[in-house]
């Protein structure tokens, strides 16, 4: 379970106090697909990098499992995110000198799981996500952009989230692939009981979740 309470984070700009998020509040179930709606500039990656403890906020609490990750120390910021947190970028930042396999094992190791193991458990996660046979071993450049989004989502999902949290993933995609990319979400959230917050523009792709929010001058509106 998240709940987040009266969350508010604000910037000091030359032009004076910007509030990017305003007094949000809401909770997500276990396993709930949520998409986030709103025109850029709206306080989307914002609110994602509060949910993934990248950021600390001005006020308010965000808790998960009984823990408010608003006031961790950044050590134990870094831990909370590795124990909880999958995330998946628009530009899928994988590591352009590794292969898809080796990208997994990365996110494998800095994990815990031991050296041995982390080969089996890549192609696992990579099976997964329909990344398969020799495509496996291509680095980033040699694959499409909605392979190489597969290949994030396996690597988000390395140490079994409880969260994933997705700022735009199928931005850079055509939409009909960025369809099967949230297909895929999807069944995660559905087979792991994996909890999902995915920002999108696409309307369609939207009114497929679990729930949709809409933010609007770092306000939260329920679609
Ligand atoms: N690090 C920052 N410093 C100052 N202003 C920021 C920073 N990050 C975001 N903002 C501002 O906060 C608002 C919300 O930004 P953001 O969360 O990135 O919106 P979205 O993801 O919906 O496009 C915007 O006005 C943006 O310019
Ligand atoms: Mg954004």
């Amino acid at each position: 379970m998240l709940s987040v309470k009266n969350l508010t984070r604000t910037y000091n700009s030359a032009e004076g106090e910007l509030v990017a998020l305003d007094n949000v509040s809401f909770s997500v179930k276990d396993g709930e697909f949520v998409s986030i709606i709103g025109k850029s500039g709206s306080g989307k990656s914002t609110l994602l990098s509060l949910l993934g403890a990248l950021d600390t906020p001005t006020s308010g609490s965000i808790m998960v499992d009984d823990e408010d990750i608003a006031k961790l120390s950044l050590v134990k910021q870094t831990a909370y995110r590795a124990r909880k947190i999958g995330f998946v970028f628009q530009h899928y930042n994988l590591i352009t000198n590794l292969s898809a396999l080796e990208n997994v094992m990365l996110a494998l190791e800095y994990g815990g799981v031991p050296a041995k193991d982390r080969k089996e458990r890549a192609i696992q996660l990579l099976d997964e996500v329909g990344v398969e046979g020799g495509m496996r071993l291509r680095k980033p450049g040699k694959l499409s952009g909605g392979q190489q989004q597969r290949v994030s989502i396996a690597r988000a999902l390395a140490n079994q989230p409880a969260i994933i949290l997705a700022d735009e993933p199928t931005g850079n995609l055509d939409s009909t692939t960025g369809k099967k990319i949230f297909d895929l979400l999807h069944k995660l959230s559905r087979t792991e009981n994996t909890t999902i917050i995915a920002v999108t523009h696409d309307l369609d792709i939207a009114g497929k979740t679990d729930r949709t929010f809409k933010l609007r001058d770092g306000k939260l509106q329920q679609a």
